[in-house]
C-alpha cells in the first residue's frame, strides 16, 4: 500500500529517495518521509503531511551530504494521515529508524509491553513499535536484533532499518509486502516496488516471504529470518517505467484483479480468532447490538452492490431485518431511522458526496453509523461512529474490483459480528464459517489461475449489444456486479436479472444474439436455477454458467462453465465475481476501450 525507498552508496541520498517516492506516489500519498544518515549530525529523519512537494520543501538542501538513507510516502492504515504517523518511526533514543508497509497485527500487545519496558511511543500507528523493538534488542549487531525482532511480530511486513549504531548498513526483511533490491555499482537500493529504482538499475533481487537482506556499499547478504544464507537469481526488469508502475500488467484494472489475494488477505489480518471475529474498530457491546431494531445499508454503484451482499448475510446470521439503499435516493426518501437503526456506510473514497450525505442524515435523525471503507482518514472515516477498514490498498483503475471484494469480507466481518453480539449463530457454524473464510485468499488465486479460459470466452463478447445475467439470491447480487462491470469499461448493454423473475417480461428479450452469464453457486436454489437457464437455452441464448467445481452437471445445461472452488454458499461471491471482473477486463480490451479510464466516469464521485 505504501511505498518504501531505501539507498547506500557514494551519491547523495536524499535527491535518491525523494525521486523514489516521486515514481511511488501513483500507489496513493498522505504523507512521506526520509530519515538519512550524517557523519557529523546523526540520525535525522524528516516527515511531512501531504504530497511529497511538502516533504521536499521542507528538507531543503539541508542533508546533502548523506549517502545512506530510508524513505517512505504513507497511504494511512493505523492512524490517520499526520506529521506525527508518518514513517520513518525513530524509538526513543532516536539511534533508529524503520519504515513499513503492511500491517503488524499484534501492535497493541507490543505497545503495551514495549512502555512497561519504559519505552514511549507517541504516534498512533502499528510501525512505531519496530525501532522501539529494534532498540531493545540491539546488542552491536543490526542484523541479529532485527532477526529477533521478527520473531516477536505477526502480520504482513516489508520494513527496512537504518541506525547510527550500524551506519554502513540498511536490513530490510520481507513477509506477505513486497520488496526488491536494487543492484547498483558499489550502490544499492531498497524498494516496494521496482519504478523506484529503474532509473538506477535494471538488476534487482526480488525478495521472497520470509526473507532478509543486509545491504552495505559492499554487497547484498540475502537469509531467511534465522540468519542461513539464501541463494538468490538476479531478475533483470525488462519493463519499461509505466509498465513497472503497473508491475507488468497492460492496465491497472488487471494490476488490482490480481492483487485480490493480497487484499483479502490482509484484510482478514488481525480479525479472525479460532471462534469467531475482532473488529477492534468497531465499538459495539452486545447490549448496544440488542437494541437496534433494523440495519440500513447505505452505498453508491459497485459499494451497494457488496451491501446487498451484506444484507443477506445479516439477515441470515444476525436475524436482523436489512434495508440497502442507493445513498442518491436515500438522503432525500425521509427514511425511517432513529436511534435504534444502525446504518452502514460503503465507500471505497470514503468520498463520494451522496454517500457522506447520507451518512449525515444517518446521524441527524440519531442512528449509529458504522463506514466500512478504504482509506483511512476521508470524510466518511472520521465522521462515522465506528470504522471497518479494507485493506485493499489504493485503486487506480475507475472500475473497482479489489475495493469491492474486500467489501464483500467487510460485510461477512460484521455479519458475523453482528450474529456473536446477537447469540444467533452457533459455534459450529462460525467455525466452519471463520475456516472457510480463512481458504479464501488462497481460493481467489486458483480463480484467477484460470485468467486464460475467460480470456478465450471474452473473444465471443466483441460484436454483442446486449447479455444478460441471471442467478438467485446471493448470485443475483454478484450478478449485478458482473454486468456493471462488463457495462461501464466494455459499453455493452448488460442487465442483471433474478433467474426465477426472467419469465415474468424480460424472457422476451432473449434471442440468439443475447448471451447468458448463469450463476449457480447457491446450492439451495441450484435445481432452480438450472431450470432457469433451461428456459433461456430454449430461446436459443449462448449460456456461460458459473459454478463449484463439485456440480459436474452444470455442462449438460451450458454452452460453457466456469468451475470455481468450493466454499460455503455465503462466501461465493468473494469467488464467483473474479471471473465476471476478468470477463469485463478482457472485452474491454478486446473492443480496444479506455479500460482503466472509461468514457464519462471518474473514480471518485464527489459531486451529487
Ligand atoms: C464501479 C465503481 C463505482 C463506485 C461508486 C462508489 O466500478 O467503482 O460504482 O463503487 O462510485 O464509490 P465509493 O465506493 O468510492 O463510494
Amino acid at each position: 500500500m505504501c511505498g518504501i525507498v531505501g539507498y547506500i552508496g557514494r551519491r547523495p541520498a536524499v535527491p535518491i529517495l525523494v525521486k523514489g517516492l516521486k515514481k511511488l506516489e501513483y500507489r496513493g500519498y498522505d504523507s512521506a518521509g526520509v530519515a538519512v544518515l550524517d557523519e557529523e549530525d546523526g540520525l535525522f529523519a524528516c516527515k511531512s503531511v501531504g504530497k511529497l512537494a511538502a516533504l521536499e520543501e521542507k528538507l531543503g538542501d539541508d542533508y546533502a551530504r548523506t549517502s545512506v538513507g530510508i524513505g517512505h510516502t504513507r497511504w494511512a492504515t493505523h492512524g490517520r494521515p499526520s506529521d506525527l504517523n508518518a514513517h520513518p518511526h525513530q524509538d526513543c533514543t532516536g539511534e533508529f529508524a524503520v519504515v513499513h508497509n503492511g500491517i503488524i497485527e499484534n501492535y497493541l500487545e507490543l505497545r503495551d509491553w514495549l512502555s512497561e519496558q519504559g519505552h514511549r511511543l507517541i504516534s498512533e500507528t502499528d510501525t512505531e513499535v519496530l525501532p522501539h523493538l529494534v532498540e531493545h534488542f540491539y546488542a552491536g549487531d543490526l542484523a541479529a536484533a532485527v532477526r529477533q525482532v521478527l520473531t516477536k511480530i505477526r502480520g504482513a511486513f516489508a520494513l527496512v532499518v537504518l541506525s547510527r549504531k550500524d551506519p554502513d548498513r540498511l536490513v530490510a526483511a520481507r513477509k506477505d509486502s513486497p520488496l526488491v533490491v536494487g543492484l547498483g555499482d558499489g550502490e544499492f537500493f531498497v524498494a516496494s516496488d521496482i519504478p523506484a529504482v529503474l532509473d538506477y538499475t535494471r538488476k534487482t533481487y526480488i525478495l521472497a516471504d520470509g526473507e532478509m537482506a543486509v545491504v552495505s556499499v559492499n554487497g547484498v547478504k540475502i537469509t531467511d529470518f534465522q540468519g542461513n544464507p539464501r541463494e538468490k537469481e538476479v531478475f533483470e526488469v525488462k519493463w519499461d517505467a509505466v509498465a513497472a508502475e503497473k508491475g507488468g500488467y497492460e492496465h491497472f484494472m488487471l494490476k488490482e484483479i490480481h492483487e485480490q489475494p493480497r487484499a483479502l488477505k490482509d484484510t482478514l489480518l488481525g480479525r479472525l480468532t479460532d471462534y469467531g471475529v475482532e473488529l477492534q474498530e468497531v465499538d459495539l457491546t452486545a447490549a448496544e447490538v440488542n437494541q437496534f431494531h433494523k440495519v440500513y445499508i447505505v452505498a453508491c454503484g459497485t459499494a451497494s452492490h457488496a451491501g446487498l451482499v451484506g444484507k443477506n448475510l445479516i439477515e441470515r446470521w444476525a436475524r436482523m431485518p436489512v434495508e440497502v439503499d442507493i445513498a442518491s435516493e436515500f438522503r432525500y426518501r425521509r427514511p425511517l431511522i432513529d436511534e435504534h437503526t444502525l446504518v452502514v456506510v460503503i465507500s471505497q473514497s470514503g468520498e463520494t458526496a451522496d454517500t457522506l450525505a447520507a451518512l449525515r442524515e444517518a446521524h441527524r435523525l440519531g442512528a449509529r453509523v458504522v463506514a466500512v471503507t478504504n482509506v483511512v482518514g476521508s470524510s466518511v472515516a472520521r465522521e462515522a461512529d465506528d470504522v471497518i477498514y479494507t485493506w485493499a490498498g489504493p485503486e487506480i483503475a475507475v472500475a473497482s474490483t479489489k475495493a469491492y471484494t474486500t467489501q464483500l469480507l467487510g460485510m461477512v466481518l460484521l455479519g458475523l459480528y453482528l450474529a456473536e453480539a446477537k447469540g444467533t449463530m452457533p459455534a459450529e457454524k462460525s467455525q466452519a464459517l471463520i475456516a472457510a473464510v480463512r481458504e479464501l485468499p488462497r481460493q481467489a488465486q486458483e480463480v484467477l489461475d484460470q485468467q486464460e479460459v475467460i480470456k478465450k470466452l471474452a473473444q465471443s463478447f466483441i460484436a454483442v449489444e446486449d447479455t444478460f445475467f441471471i442467478g438467485r439470491g446471493l448470485d443475483w447480487a454478484v450478478a449485478m456486479e458482473g454486468a456493471l462491470k462488463l457495462k461501464e469499461i466494455s459499453y455493452i448493454h448488460a442487465e442483471a436479472y433474478a433467474a426465477g423473475e426472467l419469465k415474468h417480461g424480460t424472457l422476451a428479450l432473449i434471442t440468439e444474439e443475447t448471451p447468458v452469464i448463469g450463476l449457480a453457486t447457491q446450492r439451495g436454489v441450484y435445481e432452480k436455477t438450472i431450470s432457469n437457464i433451461k428456459e433461456v437455452k430454449a430461446r436459443d441464448a449462448k449460456v456461460i454458467g458459473l459454478t463449484f467445481a463439485g456440480n459436474k452437471d452444470m455442462h449438460k445445461s451450458v454452452d460453457q462453465v466456469v468451475y470455481l472452488p468450493e466454499t460455503l454458499d455465503e462466501l461465493a461471491p468473494i469467488l464467483t465475481v473474479i471471473p465476471l471482473q476478468l470477463l469485463a477486463y478482457y472485452v474491454s480490451v478486446a473492443r480496444g476501450c479506455d479500460v482503466d479510464k472509461p468514457r464519462n466516469l471518474a473514480k471518485s464521485v464527489t459531486v451529487e
